[in-house]
């Protein structure tokens, strides 16, 4: 075992002011050269790459040494730092090379199945499986050391504010009423489940009744729910719960910790409060509850303007209580052609949309209903959506939910299809005054829709029992140039109000001792007012360091299956360890996982 050479620089650091010292490295080849007399070999460590050259005239025992480098050996390398004589300009170490007097090979390495470079674009499964090889790029090294500075930047503000850090428990009671549980069962008591946590919701309430006051904590949170690029199985929320305050403070307190991060961590100063929609003008104005405002393109209500029109698709949408809607992309009628523009809803099937009309306002307006229209049923929707000579108008009649997602998934997706989406503006904003209940038409029931705890408006609570759909929630997300980076509420702290919501949600007697029990009791011995909100960490990092997936700032994530492709998890336990939990697998076949 050849001993470790004693650092004294990392690769990425050497300048031209450091030439003429001497220098020793350690790290991965990236590659090796050999031009006969002399080796070059760049040299790789988390801070980047740095030239070293074996000269055979110099060290010939390095240098026949240096002939059997290969990608990825780990290596020690020490000599003298010179200017080189072909600067590279693509390198931050690129004026300087380290001329080698000594070399130590730690360790040899296969031949690497994905390459080491941030412009390797093997399929993802790939990556993951070899995660240790990916996580040596150096944009996955730059993520990771980002990720560490966010979640700096969180301990220290909110340890400046007087947050408490308190961890709470992975083991926990089943949580009804949310995603899908984790569950894991009980050797000691057979037949028990425990379930991983979806978020620490109940216990971080229950530590405001027990007088903490204001806690926080970096916690991991496990959701059995379908995945997509912004979700993951596992994942970790800044969570933070405060007490004796109301939306405003705990608005406030977020506006202060997000300043400082943009400052912290980007460099960047944002300017606060942030703006604020309401749900409801959210929906209206962007169709969607976590709008983009890096663009217009804003929703237009066309239902009163389309009523007695001769286009059956809107009058019939009128008719039958649902909306016509439009929106349109100001300047844009060259970039889509006719051809083009009747493939755009194929992008909206999935939300349910039957159609999109369109109208292109070109030197001559085209469009594909107008021919069912009258001129001044044309120019009331023209004025209405204030076209003009270049716009090109997008329109969709269905149910609410339907129109509100095709147009809010349109104005985004074809303003990133068209580039005008700025990875370097950073809206946030506040949506606000969400309803507390939502109606499940399957269950012919209310589920609420932050979770069971949380506070009604008070100026909505008259209607809790006779109109339960009206109630607004004292609940709030934050959001960042679309992506719902964080959501929270102030809750209930008082029982007969407690009482009342469960009734509304029809949850019954016996079923909330069960479901909430402890949770319930706690809140019966002085219960302070109190409220919070979480942040996704993973989708914050995401999005700050301009980043596509949160598999990107995840260290070791799952794929789309929720599998590990790295580790092979879930695997399979041996039948002992089954028998002592009183579990049987009653599967015909077991499927291989992927
Ligand atoms: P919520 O369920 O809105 O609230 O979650 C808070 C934030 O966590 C992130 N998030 C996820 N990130 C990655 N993968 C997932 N599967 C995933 N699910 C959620 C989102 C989301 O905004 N206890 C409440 C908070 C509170 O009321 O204080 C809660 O968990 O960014
Ligand atoms: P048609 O007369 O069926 O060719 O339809 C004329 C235009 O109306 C086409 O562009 C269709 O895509 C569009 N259309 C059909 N159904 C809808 C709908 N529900 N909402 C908006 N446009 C629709």
């Amino acid at each position: 075992m050849s001993s470790v050479m004693k650092r004294t620089d990392m690769c990425g650091e050497l300048r031209i002011g450091d030439a003429g010292k001497r220098a020793t490295l350690n790290g991965w080849v990236q590659k090796r050269r050999n031009l006969g007399g002399l080796i070059f070999c760049d040299l790789r460590d988390k801070t980047g790459i740095m030239q070293v050259v074996f000269d055979k005239d110099i060290d010939e025992k390095a240098f026949e040494e240096a002939d059997r480098l290969r990608s990825e050996y780990v290596i020690g390398v020490t000599g003298i730092v010179r200017e080189r004589e072909s600067k590279n300009k693509d390198l931050p170490t690129g004026e300087v090379e380290l001329f080698c007097e000594g070399l130590t090979i730690y360790s040899e390495a296969q031949t690497p199945p994905i390459y080491i470079k941030d412009d390797d674009d093997v399929g993802e499964n790939l990556r993951l499986k070899y995660r240790f090889l990916d996580l040596r790029k150096p944009r996955m090294q730059q993520n990771l050391a980002f990720r560490h500075k966010v979640t700096k930047c969180a301990r220290n503000f909110f340890d400046e504010e007087g947050f408490t850090d308190v961890e709470t428990p992975m083991l926990i009671k089943p949580t009804p009423e949310g995603a899908r549980d984790y569950v894991i069962p009980s050797r000691v008591n057979q037949g028990h489940f425990y379930a991983l946590p979806q978020s620490p919701q109940m216990f971080k309430q229950i530590l405001m009744v027990a007088g903490t006051d204001k806690y926080y904590q970096i916690a991991k949170c496990f959701r059995d729910e379908d995945l997509r690029a912004d979700r993951q199985p596992e994942f970790t929320q800044i969570d933070i719960e405060m007490s004796f305050v109301d939306q405003e403070d705990i608005i406030a307190v977020q506006e202060r910790f997000l300043t400082r991060l943009m400052k912290e961590v980007m460099g960047i100063d944002i300017s606060t409060p942030f703006p604020r929609l309401t749900y409801q003008e959210a929906m209206e104005r962007f169709g969607s509850d976590k709008p983009d405002t890096r663009v217009g393109f804003e929703l237009k209500y066309l239902n009163d303007l389309v009523k007695d029109c001769g286009f059956g698709v809107f009058a019939g949408a009128v008719a039958d209580g649902k909306d016509v809607r439009g929106i349109n992309l100001k300047g844009c009628n060259d970039k889509f052609s006719r051809k083009e523009v009747d493939k755009l809803v194929d992008l909206i099937r999935t939300f349910g949309a039957k159609g999109l009309a369109w109208v292109k306002m070109g030197e001559k307006m085209t469009s594909s209903f107008a021919k069912f229209m009258t001129e001044e049923e044309m120019n009331a929707i023209f004025e209405r959506m204030e076209a003009e000579e270049g716009d090109l108008l997008l329109i969709v009649a269905d149910k609410p939910k339907v129109v509100f997602d095709s147009l809010g998934f349109l104005r985004r997706e074809l303003a990133d299809r068209m580039g005008m989406l700025d990875k370097n503006q950073y809206n946030f904003l506040w949506v606000t005054d969400f309803p507390l209940l939502e109606y499940n038409e399957e269950d012919g029931r209310y589920y609420a829709m932050h979770h069971p705890f949380t506070m009604p408006n008070p100026e909505d609570l008259q209607y809790l029992e006779s109109d339960p759909g009206r109630v607004k929630a004292l609940a709030y997300d934050i959001v960042l140039n679309g992506v719902e980076l964080g959501g929270g509420s102030i809750r209930i702290h008082d029982q007969v109000l407690q009482e009342r919501m469960f009734n509304a949600l029809g949850i019954q007697e016996e079923d909330r001792e069960r479901k909430f029990g402890f949770f319930l009791e706690a809140l019966k011995y002085g219960t302070p007012p109190h409220g919070g909100l979480a942040y996704g960490l993973d989708r914050l990092v995401m999005l700050l360091s301009g980043s596509d997936s949160i598999r990107e700032v995840i260290a070791f994530p799952k794929n789309q299956n929720a599998v590990c492709m790295m580790s092979g998890a879930p695997g399979e336990i041996e039948e002992i360890q089954l028998e002592e939990l009183a579990i049987r697998v009653d599967l015909e076949e077991k499927k291989d996982i992927e």
